[in-house]
Protein backbone atom coordinates (compact mmCIF):
# COMPACT_ATOMS: atom_id res chain seq x y z
CA UNK A 1 0.00 0.00 0.00
CA UNK A 2 1.53 3.44 -0.94
CA UNK A 3 2.74 5.34 2.20
CA UNK A 4 0.56 8.27 1.56
CA UNK A 5 -2.87 6.07 2.27
CA UNK A 6 -1.54 4.35 4.80
CA UNK A 7 -0.83 7.72 6.81
CA UNK A 8 -4.65 9.07 5.50
CA UNK A 9 -5.73 5.72 6.62
CA UNK A 10 -4.16 5.61 9.94
CA UNK A 11 -4.77 9.83 10.82
CA UNK A 12 -8.42 8.51 9.90
CA UNK A 13 -8.27 6.11 13.04
CA UNK A 14 -6.45 8.57 15.43
CA UNK A 15 -9.15 11.39 14.53
CA UNK A 16 -11.85 9.04 15.49
CA UNK A 17 -9.97 7.92 18.73
CA UNK A 18 -9.33 11.12 19.89
CA UNK A 19 -13.25 12.12 19.28
CA UNK A 20 -14.80 8.77 20.11
CA UNK A 21 -16.84 8.97 17.25
CA UNK A 22 -18.45 6.27 15.29
CA UNK A 23 -16.63 5.79 11.47
CA UNK A 24 -19.17 6.97 9.90
CA UNK A 25 -22.34 8.97 11.00
CA UNK A 26 -24.94 6.95 9.87
CA UNK A 27 -28.22 5.66 11.67
CA UNK A 28 -28.43 2.57 12.77
CA UNK A 29 -29.95 -0.12 10.66
CA UNK A 30 -32.00 -3.32 11.14
CA UNK A 31 -31.96 -6.47 8.90
CA UNK A 32 -34.50 -9.40 9.10
CA UNK A 33 -33.49 -12.77 10.16
CA UNK A 34 -34.98 -14.51 7.84
CA UNK A 35 -31.75 -13.44 5.10
CA UNK A 36 -30.05 -15.88 7.44
CA UNK A 37 -32.19 -18.97 7.25
CA UNK A 38 -34.31 -19.05 4.36
CA UNK A 39 -33.48 -21.33 1.95
CA UNK A 40 -34.44 -18.94 -1.00
CA UNK A 41 -33.03 -16.78 -0.32
CA UNK A 42 -29.73 -19.24 -0.10
CA UNK A 43 -30.24 -20.86 -3.57
CA UNK A 44 -30.21 -16.83 -5.13
CA UNK A 45 -26.70 -16.60 -3.12
CA UNK A 46 -25.62 -19.57 -4.58
CA UNK A 47 -27.14 -18.55 -8.36
CA UNK A 48 -26.50 -14.83 -8.48
CA UNK A 49 -23.03 -14.78 -6.28
CA UNK A 50 -21.26 -17.84 -5.84
CA UNK A 51 -21.94 -19.08 -9.01
CA UNK A 52 -21.81 -15.90 -11.21
CA UNK A 53 -18.35 -14.37 -9.74
CA UNK A 54 -14.69 -15.55 -9.87
CA UNK A 55 -13.65 -17.76 -6.43
CA UNK A 56 -10.72 -18.57 -5.33
CA UNK A 57 -9.94 -22.25 -5.64
CA UNK A 58 -6.51 -22.45 -4.16
CA UNK A 59 -3.12 -21.19 -3.96
CA UNK A 60 -1.00 -21.71 -6.04
CA UNK A 61 1.57 -23.57 -3.58
CA UNK A 62 -1.23 -25.92 -3.68
CA UNK A 63 -0.43 -27.35 -7.18
CA UNK A 64 3.01 -26.64 -8.05
CA UNK A 65 4.68 -28.93 -10.74
CA UNK A 66 2.71 -30.35 -13.81
CA UNK A 67 0.56 -33.35 -12.70
CA UNK A 68 0.03 -32.02 -9.80
CA UNK A 69 -3.91 -31.69 -8.96
CA UNK A 70 -6.14 -31.40 -6.18
CA UNK A 71 -10.37 -31.29 -5.41
CA UNK A 72 -12.38 -29.03 -4.01
CA UNK A 73 -16.05 -28.20 -3.62
CA UNK A 74 -17.29 -24.61 -4.56
CA UNK A 75 -20.85 -23.62 -4.74
CA UNK A 76 -22.08 -26.89 -4.67
CA UNK A 77 -19.83 -28.02 -7.92
CA UNK A 78 -17.20 -30.72 -7.08
CA UNK A 79 -13.73 -29.51 -8.70
CA UNK A 80 -10.70 -31.02 -10.02
CA UNK A 81 -7.72 -28.52 -10.29
CA UNK A 82 -4.56 -29.91 -12.25
CA UNK A 83 -1.48 -28.46 -13.58
CA UNK A 84 -1.47 -29.96 -17.06
CA UNK A 85 1.81 -31.29 -19.00
CA UNK A 86 2.51 -27.36 -20.55
CA UNK A 87 2.61 -25.92 -16.89
CA UNK A 88 -1.27 -24.34 -17.14
CA UNK A 89 -3.92 -25.37 -14.76
CA UNK A 90 -7.42 -26.17 -15.37
CA UNK A 91 -10.12 -26.66 -14.28
CA UNK A 92 -12.87 -29.46 -14.42
CA UNK A 93 -15.96 -30.97 -12.94
CA UNK A 94 -14.63 -33.90 -10.87
CA UNK A 95 -17.71 -36.27 -12.35
CA UNK A 96 -16.75 -39.21 -14.89
CA UNK A 97 -18.44 -38.54 -18.32
CA UNK A 98 -19.47 -42.25 -18.79
CA UNK A 99 -22.49 -42.56 -16.19
CA UNK A 100 -21.37 -39.72 -13.44
CA UNK A 101 -19.50 -40.87 -11.36
CA UNK A 102 -16.98 -38.93 -9.10
CA UNK A 103 -13.72 -39.47 -11.22
CA UNK A 104 -10.92 -38.61 -8.64
CA UNK A 105 -11.52 -39.60 -4.56
CA UNK A 106 -7.94 -38.28 -3.33
CA UNK A 107 -7.90 -34.98 -2.13
CA UNK A 108 -4.44 -34.17 -4.10
CA UNK A 109 -1.74 -35.64 -5.94
CA UNK A 110 0.58 -35.73 -8.96
CA UNK A 111 -0.37 -37.56 -12.06
CA UNK A 112 -1.26 -37.25 -15.82
CA UNK A 113 -3.71 -39.89 -15.69
CA UNK A 114 -6.83 -39.79 -14.20
CA UNK A 115 -8.91 -43.13 -14.20
CA UNK A 116 -12.49 -43.27 -13.09
CA UNK A 117 -12.86 -46.29 -10.46
CA UNK A 118 -16.12 -47.32 -11.44
CA UNK A 119 -15.67 -48.65 -15.19
CA UNK A 120 -11.53 -47.22 -16.20
CA UNK A 121 -12.85 -44.41 -18.68
CA UNK A 122 -9.63 -42.63 -18.33
CA UNK A 123 -8.73 -38.49 -18.48
CA UNK A 124 -5.23 -36.84 -19.18
CA UNK A 125 -4.40 -33.68 -17.58
CA UNK A 126 -5.66 -31.77 -20.20
CA UNK A 127 -9.08 -33.09 -19.86
CA UNK A 128 -8.89 -35.75 -23.35
CA UNK A 129 -10.35 -38.72 -23.01
CA UNK A 130 -7.85 -40.98 -23.68
CA UNK A 131 -8.86 -44.66 -22.67
CA UNK A 132 -12.40 -46.37 -23.00
CA UNK A 133 -12.63 -50.24 -21.94
CA UNK A 134 -14.06 -52.31 -24.72
CA UNK A 135 -14.63 -49.42 -26.69
CA UNK A 136 -15.67 -50.41 -30.15
CA UNK A 137 -18.13 -53.38 -28.72
CA UNK A 138 -19.71 -50.73 -26.21
CA UNK A 139 -19.96 -47.62 -27.74
CA UNK A 140 -19.24 -47.99 -31.51
CA UNK A 141 -18.85 -44.69 -33.16
CA UNK A 142 -17.91 -42.85 -29.83
CA UNK A 143 -16.56 -38.87 -30.49
CA UNK A 144 -13.86 -38.85 -28.01
CA UNK A 145 -13.89 -34.99 -28.32
CA UNK A 146 -17.15 -34.92 -27.55
CA UNK A 147 -16.43 -36.36 -23.86
CA UNK A 148 -13.96 -34.45 -22.93
CA UNK A 149 -14.05 -33.64 -19.41
CA UNK A 150 -15.95 -30.88 -18.80
CA UNK A 151 -14.21 -27.42 -18.24
CA UNK A 152 -14.56 -25.10 -16.28
CA UNK A 153 -13.06 -21.58 -16.66
CA UNK A 154 -9.65 -20.67 -14.93
CA UNK A 155 -7.09 -18.41 -14.09
CA UNK A 156 -4.12 -17.93 -12.10
CA UNK A 157 -3.61 -14.48 -11.01
CA UNK A 158 -1.90 -12.95 -7.67
CA UNK A 159 -0.71 -16.21 -6.11
CA UNK A 160 -4.46 -17.64 -6.41
CA UNK A 161 -6.20 -20.18 -8.97
CA UNK A 162 -9.43 -18.40 -9.53
CA UNK A 163 -12.71 -20.23 -11.05
CA UNK A 164 -15.97 -19.27 -12.02
CA UNK A 165 -19.27 -20.67 -13.11
CA UNK A 166 -20.08 -17.50 -14.75
CA UNK A 167 -23.02 -18.28 -17.47
CA UNK A 168 -21.11 -16.95 -20.24
CA UNK A 169 -18.06 -19.59 -19.85
CA UNK A 170 -15.28 -16.74 -19.25
CA UNK A 171 -12.88 -15.49 -16.48
CA UNK A 172 -11.63 -11.32 -15.74
CA UNK A 173 -10.15 -11.56 -12.18
CA UNK A 174 -8.48 -8.31 -12.82
CA UNK A 175 -12.04 -7.25 -13.70
CA UNK A 176 -13.61 -8.84 -10.56
CA UNK A 177 -10.72 -7.35 -8.12
CA UNK A 178 -10.80 -3.51 -10.20
CA UNK A 179 -9.54 -0.98 -8.08
CA UNK A 180 -8.52 -3.53 -5.63
CA UNK A 181 -5.92 -5.30 -7.89
CA UNK A 182 -2.96 -3.73 -7.40
CA UNK A 183 -3.52 -3.58 -3.96
CA UNK A 184 -4.70 -6.82 -3.22
CA UNK A 185 -1.38 -8.33 -5.94
CA UNK A 186 1.28 -6.44 -3.63
CA UNK A 187 -0.04 -8.84 -0.38
CA UNK A 188 2.73 -10.70 -3.04
CA UNK A 189 0.93 -14.21 -2.04
CA UNK A 190 3.03 -16.07 -4.84
CA UNK A 191 6.15 -15.58 -2.39
CA UNK A 192 3.83 -16.98 0.48
CA UNK A 193 3.25 -20.82 1.02
CA UNK A 194 0.84 -22.45 3.38
CA UNK A 195 2.17 -23.00 6.65
CA UNK A 196 -1.19 -24.92 7.83
CA UNK A 197 -4.73 -25.18 7.16
CA UNK A 198 -7.22 -26.22 9.69
CA UNK A 199 -11.04 -26.60 8.17
CA UNK A 200 -14.42 -26.34 10.29
CA UNK A 201 -17.66 -27.36 9.48
CA UNK A 202 -20.08 -24.69 10.98
CA UNK A 203 -23.83 -24.60 11.76
CA UNK A 204 -23.60 -21.17 10.48
CA UNK A 205 -24.48 -18.87 7.50
CA UNK A 206 -21.53 -17.57 5.45
CA UNK A 207 -22.55 -13.89 5.86
CA UNK A 208 -22.56 -14.55 9.57
CA UNK A 209 -19.19 -15.49 9.92
CA UNK A 210 -17.64 -12.66 6.74
CA UNK A 211 -19.53 -10.06 9.44
CA UNK A 212 -17.83 -11.10 12.05
CA UNK A 213 -14.73 -10.18 11.11
CA UNK A 214 -16.30 -6.68 9.74
CA UNK A 215 -16.22 -4.70 13.03
CA UNK A 216 -14.27 -3.92 16.30
CA UNK A 217 -17.67 -3.79 18.77
CA UNK A 218 -17.08 -7.33 20.09
CA UNK A 219 -13.35 -7.49 20.76
CA UNK A 220 -13.10 -6.21 24.17
CA UNK A 221 -16.06 -8.42 25.08
CA UNK A 222 -15.60 -11.73 22.90
CA UNK A 223 -12.00 -11.97 22.30
CA UNK A 224 -10.98 -10.47 26.40
CA UNK A 225 -9.44 -13.63 27.00
CA UNK A 226 -7.33 -13.71 23.49
CA UNK A 227 -6.67 -10.57 21.46
CA UNK A 228 -8.59 -7.98 22.71
CA UNK A 229 -5.60 -6.11 24.84
CA UNK A 230 -3.96 -6.02 21.53
CA UNK A 231 -6.43 -3.52 20.54
CA UNK A 232 -8.41 -0.62 20.95
CA UNK A 233 -11.53 -0.68 22.16
CA UNK A 234 -14.72 -0.60 19.74
CA UNK A 235 -12.21 1.23 17.23
CA UNK A 236 -11.97 0.05 13.24
CA UNK A 237 -12.90 1.98 9.44
CA UNK A 238 -13.67 0.37 6.10
CA UNK A 239 -13.33 1.49 2.57
CA UNK A 240 -15.79 -0.43 0.15
CA UNK A 241 -13.36 -0.65 -2.74
CA UNK A 242 -16.12 -1.76 -5.66
CA UNK A 243 -17.35 -5.17 -4.46
CA UNK A 244 -14.68 -5.49 -1.82
CA UNK A 245 -13.68 -3.96 2.16
CA UNK A 246 -10.74 -3.31 3.16
CA UNK A 247 -11.16 -2.97 6.81
CA UNK A 248 -8.49 -1.56 8.87
CA UNK A 249 -8.01 -3.05 13.02
CA UNK A 250 -5.55 -0.66 15.32
CA UNK A 251 -3.27 -2.06 17.19
CA UNK A 252 -3.22 -0.37 20.89
CA UNK A 253 0.05 0.92 19.81
CA UNK A 254 -1.90 4.11 17.58
CA UNK A 255 -1.97 6.69 20.09
CA UNK A 256 2.38 5.86 20.48
CA UNK A 257 2.22 6.26 16.68
CA UNK A 258 0.41 9.61 16.56
CA UNK A 259 3.11 10.83 18.92
CA UNK A 260 5.78 10.06 15.82
CA UNK A 261 6.02 11.92 12.84
CA UNK A 262 3.46 10.91 10.24
CA UNK A 263 6.66 9.84 7.44
CA UNK A 264 7.50 7.09 9.96
CA UNK A 265 4.23 5.27 9.85
CA UNK A 266 3.80 1.91 8.75
CA UNK A 267 0.42 0.99 8.87
CA UNK A 268 1.70 -3.07 9.19
CA UNK A 269 3.26 -1.82 12.86
CA UNK A 270 0.00 -0.53 14.14
CA UNK A 271 -2.85 -2.14 12.25
CA UNK A 272 -3.84 -5.42 11.10
CA UNK A 273 -5.93 -5.16 7.56
CA UNK A 274 -8.41 -7.23 6.36
CA UNK A 275 -9.40 -7.76 2.84
CA UNK A 276 -12.94 -9.03 2.40
CA UNK A 277 -12.54 -10.41 -1.19
CA UNK A 278 -16.50 -10.39 -2.72
CA UNK A 279 -18.03 -13.05 -1.78
CA UNK A 280 -16.85 -15.44 0.54
CA UNK A 281 -12.93 -14.47 0.96
CA UNK A 282 -10.83 -12.79 3.61
CA UNK A 283 -7.30 -11.76 4.08
CA UNK A 284 -6.27 -10.84 7.19
CA UNK A 285 -2.72 -9.03 6.99
CA UNK A 286 -0.57 -9.08 10.26
CA UNK A 287 3.03 -7.60 10.60
CA UNK A 288 4.76 -10.72 9.20
CA UNK A 289 2.06 -13.08 7.54
CA UNK A 290 -1.55 -13.20 6.87
CA UNK A 291 -4.66 -15.41 7.04
CA UNK A 292 -6.39 -16.75 4.32
CA UNK A 293 -9.91 -17.29 5.02
CA UNK A 294 -12.32 -18.74 3.04
CA UNK A 295 -16.01 -19.71 3.54
CA UNK A 296 -17.60 -21.99 1.30
CA UNK A 297 -21.61 -21.72 1.75
CA UNK A 298 -22.82 -25.44 1.67
CA UNK A 299 -26.85 -24.63 2.87
CA UNK A 300 -28.29 -21.65 4.14
CA UNK A 301 -27.31 -22.74 8.01
CA UNK A 302 -23.76 -24.21 6.91
CA UNK A 303 -20.55 -23.08 5.71
CA UNK A 304 -17.27 -25.32 5.45
CA UNK A 305 -14.45 -22.58 6.59
CA UNK A 306 -10.80 -23.52 5.68
CA UNK A 307 -8.55 -21.17 7.29
CA UNK A 308 -4.61 -21.26 6.37
CA UNK A 309 -1.83 -19.25 8.13
CA UNK A 310 0.22 -18.14 5.05
CA UNK A 311 4.06 -17.18 5.51
CA UNK A 312 7.10 -15.62 3.56
CA UNK A 313 8.57 -19.26 1.90
CA UNK A 314 11.82 -17.85 3.68
CA UNK A 315 10.40 -17.64 6.33
CA UNK A 316 9.20 -21.52 6.39
CA UNK A 317 12.24 -22.65 8.39
CA UNK A 318 13.00 -25.31 10.69
CA UNK A 319 13.93 -22.41 13.65
CA UNK A 320 10.52 -20.50 12.70
CA UNK A 321 8.45 -24.05 13.28
CA UNK A 322 7.63 -23.03 16.38
CA UNK A 323 6.67 -19.43 16.15
CA UNK A 324 4.37 -20.03 13.43
CA UNK A 325 3.02 -22.83 15.13
CA UNK A 326 2.11 -20.39 18.32
CA UNK A 327 1.18 -18.06 15.93
CA UNK A 328 -1.69 -20.41 13.67
CA UNK A 329 -2.68 -21.53 17.08
CA UNK A 330 -3.63 -18.33 18.37
CA UNK A 331 -5.48 -17.27 15.50
CA UNK A 332 -7.40 -20.32 15.70
CA UNK A 333 -8.46 -20.22 19.23
CA UNK A 334 -9.31 -16.21 18.31
CA UNK A 335 -11.66 -17.06 15.59
CA UNK A 336 -13.05 -20.30 16.91
CA UNK A 337 -14.44 -17.88 19.59
CA UNK A 338 -16.12 -15.75 16.65
CA UNK A 339 -17.34 -19.07 14.91
CA UNK A 340 -18.53 -20.53 18.41
CA UNK A 341 -21.03 -17.11 18.52
CA UNK A 342 -21.84 -17.39 14.99
CA UNK A 343 -23.33 -20.93 15.48
CA UNK A 344 -25.16 -19.47 18.67
CA UNK A 345 -26.47 -16.77 16.40
CA UNK A 346 -27.87 -19.22 13.56
CA UNK A 347 -29.40 -21.18 16.46
CA UNK A 348 -31.39 -17.99 17.61
CA UNK A 349 -32.21 -17.11 14.31
CA UNK A 350 -36.04 -18.81 13.61
CA UNK A 351 -37.02 -18.79 17.67
CA UNK A 352 -38.89 -15.73 16.46
CA UNK A 353 -36.83 -13.96 19.62
CA UNK A 354 -35.66 -11.19 17.26
CA UNK A 355 -37.67 -10.33 14.17
CA UNK A 356 -34.83 -8.04 13.49
CA UNK A 357 -31.31 -7.62 13.80
CA UNK A 358 -29.36 -4.35 14.76
CA UNK A 359 -26.37 -3.56 12.76
CA UNK A 360 -25.14 -0.54 15.12
CA UNK A 361 -23.28 2.64 14.08
CA UNK A 362 -20.06 0.50 14.54
CA UNK A 363 -21.17 -1.94 12.25
CA UNK A 364 -21.54 0.34 9.02
CA UNK A 365 -19.21 -2.27 7.15
CA UNK A 366 -21.51 -5.10 7.83
CA UNK A 367 -24.89 -2.79 6.20
CA UNK A 368 -22.51 -2.25 3.27
CA UNK A 369 -21.26 -5.76 3.03
CA UNK A 370 -25.54 -7.14 3.20
CA UNK A 371 -26.34 -4.39 0.68
CA UNK A 372 -23.66 -5.80 -1.80
CA UNK A 373 -24.97 -9.12 -1.40
CA UNK A 374 -28.55 -7.76 -1.51
CA UNK A 375 -28.06 -5.80 -5.04
CA UNK A 376 -26.40 -8.85 -6.48
CA UNK A 377 -29.56 -11.12 -5.92
CA UNK A 378 -31.90 -8.71 -6.59
S1 LIG B 1 -19.08 -44.03 -14.48
FE1 LIG B 1 -17.02 -43.57 -14.87
S2 LIG B 1 -16.34 -45.11 -16.16
FE2 LIG B 1 -18.37 -45.60 -15.81
FE1 LIG C 1 -13.76 -11.65 16.25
Amino acid sequence: MQQETQVELLKELVELHDTKAPYLSEPWTRVSPERYIDPAVFARERERIFRARPLIAAHVSEIRGAGAYLTRELAGKPLLLVRDESGTVRCFMNVCRHRGAQLVGEASGCKHRFSCPYHAWTWNSSGDLIGVPHEKTGFPGLDREAYRLHEVPCEERAGWVWVSFSADRTIDVAAHLGELDGEFSRLDAESHVIYETSTRDLESNWKILVEGGLEAYHFRVAHRETIAPLFLDNLSSYRCVGQHIRSVLPRSSLPDMAAQPSEDWEINKHANLLYTIFPGSQFLVQEDHFIWIQGVPVSASRTRLRLSTMIPSSEATPEKESYWKRNHALTLYTLDEDFELGEAIQRGLDTGANPHLNFGRFEGALVRFNAMVDEAIS
